[in-house]
Parts: C-alpha cells; structure tokens; sequence
C-alpha cells in the first residue's frame, strides 16, 4: 500500500496569492533616486532608529523596491565579504533575512547563535569579543537582551555593526521592514505634506515602553507625521511610555492616544500593527494577549494588518488568506530592506545606484 501522503506526490504548489507582494514598482516610481543620503550612512554602525531621517529611510525603501523588483540588478556586491551573525536570542525572521541578504548579495557568513559556544561561557568581556569581530569579519549583526552590550561592543569595533534587538531598547531594522512595506501599499504617505484625505488612522496595538519593536516603529514614524490622522496605542498596560518618550514623539508631530478599548477603535483603522510578545531578560511576557484580531474583527476595508511575527493568539491565522494580511509581505521585504542597508554601510552602493565614486 502506498503509505505517502498526498502532499509528497505532488511538486510544492506556488502560493496563489499573498497580499502586498506586487506591490515595490509603485514605491519605486514614487521616490527618485538619490544616493547621496546612502552614502552618508557609509560604514556606520546602525543601533537606533533615532540615527535615520526622512530622506535615509526613503532611500533605503526605493534600494529595497529596486532590488525586489529586479533580482538581475544583483552583482554579487559583498563578494569577498563575512557578516558576523551574533544571534544571543532566538531569532526567525532577523537572522535568517540578514544572513540571506548577505548571502544573495555574494558574503559569506558566520554565525553564533549560543554565547556560552564563545570565550563569554569563560567571562570573556564584550569588549575583547568585539575586539576579535573586527579581525574576522566586515560587519556584526547582533542581538542580545541586553539594552547595553550593543553599545559596549560599538566601544570596541572598527567594523559597523547593526542592532538586531537589544533588549527591551530598540529594533531599527524591522521598523525599517515595517515602513518598507507601509510604503509598499500607500507610497504617497512619504510626502512631507499629505492632503487631510489621504491621512491614516494607525493603531498599535502594543506597549511602547516595554517592546522594542514599538518603540523604533513609533520613532520612525515621527519622520512621516504629516502621513497619520492619529496614531493610536491600544494597550491594557497601566503605564505605555518611559519619561520623555511620548514628548519625543509628539514634539516631533506625531498626533498620538492611548485606549484599551479595540473594538471601538477597530472600524476606523486604516492600518493596524499588532505584537504580543516582548522578550524580558531570557525568556518572553506576552502582553495584551486578550486583545486579539481574526477574521471576525470589525476590520475596515481595506485595511492592512502588520506584525513584526512571531504571532501568538494575538493574530488568528484565519486572516492569512485575507486582503488584510499584508504581515507576510513585511516578513518577505525584510530580505530587500536588509539588502539595501548592508550594501550601504559596506560601502558598495555605487554598485547599484549612481554615485560619484
Ligand atoms: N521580527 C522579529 O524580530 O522576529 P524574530 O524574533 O524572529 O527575529
């Protein structure tokens, strides 16, 4: 008797559809090319969104839709060339999209995924570790759970190095994955004045002050105040901002709430950013877990849902075959984003954009 089942007797069946994926010519069309920001980023380590501006993150999105749109135009730029994976966390999403837009464009990698598998089991400092990256490799991604060692390690390092998540801090590079596929769908939200019609209501449904992905979301998006109507943080948690954090925000224009209250607020959410998890110490909390969505939420039309994954009951997979899962997208575009920053802090732009040598 033939024991296989049917998904081995046939060849892998291509997705039918996922939403957001046709969508990078339209931001590339939108935004005319400029290397110049780029190249100001040049060989500089990467540990804050507070590092990017408006016309950085543009150009990293136009590099990203450029190379999501003609995987021809790859020249195998880092040919040669050794990222440092350094994942002290577990990761998917990050280390897996580094290490392949590392990889696609001709590096070679090296990976730890254990500090115990390193001279840190021996009390080896973070300082001396550094010390040793910048003889090994051209560039550290790092992820750790503690808001300081990135920035103990950037003491050390003559190579950049780029913060994958430290901590309850920061996560800048999956912002910049949020943005790139905010963009995706709703180029003209880059504008630096956007008509009052075309303005969107975003929630976030999170805990600014305790998920760092929160956090480096909502200071990237006070580079694009004028694209929100309002930006509203759903959270059941007593306290959402450390001092001065809001301030920040709002100083900078972003026109922000605070509610519990999803229901209510879900029928006028143009887009909806929801995570549950924050990783505390060596494990995760998971917070505002009862506030959930699933095909049955009062989702506006058209409404597109991102999350910086991995979901937990927060995201019912009932939505995935939804015109509002646009998550998947985002989780895809995190390769192109990644491409476009690595080819920009090693200095190989010129490669693909045309730039004064
Ligand atoms: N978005 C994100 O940071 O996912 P991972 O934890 O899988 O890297």
């Amino acid at each position: 008797m033939n024991k296989l089942s049917p998904q081995l007797r046939q060849p892998v069946q291509p997705k039918d559809w996922t939403a957001g994926i046709e969508r990078p010519q339209t931001l590339l069309d939108h935004v005319v090319e400029d290397p110049d920001p780029l190249v100001d980023l040049s060989h500089r380590p990467v540990v804050s969104a507070r590092q990017f501006d408006r016309a950085k993150t543009m150009q990293l999105c136009r590099l990203a839709a450029l190379y999501e749109t003609t995987p021809a135009l790859i020249q195998l730029p880092l040919t040669g060339k050794i990222l440092i994976s350094a994942f002290y966390e577990p990761s998917t999403r990050t280390r897996l999209s580094f290490e392949s837009a590392w990889h696609r464009l001709g590096g070679d990698v090296m990976s730890i995924t254990d500090p115990a598998s390193t001279g840190i089991a021996k009390g080896e400092s973070l300082e001396d570790v550094a010390e040793m990256f910048n003889n090994y490799g051209d560039l550290v991604v790092l992820r750790d759970s503690s808001n300081e060692a990135v920035y103990e390690m950037l003491e050390a390092l003559r190579i950049p190095i780029i913060n994958g998540g430290n901590g309850t801090d920061e996560h800048p590079t999956q912002a910049l994955t949020d943005l790139y596929a905010l963009f995706k769908w709703r180029p003209d939200l880059m504008g630096e004045q956007v008509p009052e019609e075309r303005k969107v209501r975003m929630g976030i449904i999170g805990v600014p002050n305790r998920m760092r992905t929160v956090r480096s979301l909502l200071l990237f998006l006070s580079l694009f105040a004028p694209a929100f109507k309002e930006v509203v943080i759903i959270s059941e948690s007593d306290t959402n901002f450390d001092d001065g954090q809001r301030e920040e925000l709002e100083e900078a224009g972003l026109k922000l709430r605070v509610t519990p209250k999803l229901d209510t607020e879900l029928p006028e959410l143009d887009v909806i950013y929801i995570n549950s998890i924050a990783w505390v110490g060596d494990s995760y909390v998971k917070l505002g877990e009862r506030l959930r969505l699933s095909a049955d939420s009062a989702l506006k039309d058209g409404a597109i849902i991102l999350h910086p994954l991995a979901r937990g009951e927060e995201l019912a997979t009932d939505l995935d075959q939804t015109e509002h899962n646009w998550y998947f997208a985002q989780a895809r575009g995190a390769v192109f984003i990644r491409m476009a920053l690595l080819t920009t802090l090693t200095q190989r732009i010129h490669q693909v954009m045309d730039t004064p040598e």
